[in-house]
């Protein structure tokens, strides 16, 4: 995951969304890509509650009100656009940020 690697194309994240984004590199690793509106962001793909990514066994996450992502596991919900716990079982910890940049209609690491 280094600076300049591609995660999306912004004309592909609906609103509001929450993906995960593998990488071919490392089959352990991925990220949560999330749209709310204008604001983009990204989070390394493990709950803070009990270390397991976020998405159903489909693959998919669950987004609740528009504003929410939540952890198939246990049920800790977060913000789509800080990461911040905003219930359940995280108990105040948030998701990890990582920085990305949105240019010339593409997200990547920044
Ligand atoms: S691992 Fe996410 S709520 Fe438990």
């Amino acid at each position: 995951m280094t600076p300049g690697h591609v995660l999306a194309r912004l004309a592909d994240l609906a609103d509001p969304c929450a993906i995960v984004v593998r990488f071919e590199d490392d089959p352990f690793a991925s990220v949560v890509l999330t749209r709310r509106g204008d604001v983009i962001s990204a989070f390394r793909n493990k709950c803070p509650h009990a270390g397991y990514p976020l998405q159903r066994a489909d693959g998919r996450i669950v987004v609740q009100e528009g504003r929410y992502m939540v952890c198939a596991a246990h049920g800790a919900s977060f913000g789509l656009e800080d990461g911040a716990c905003a219930g359940g079982p995280c108990n105040g910890d948030g998701l990890e940020r990582i920085a990305v940049v949105v240019s010339d209609g593409i997200v990547s690491v920044a």
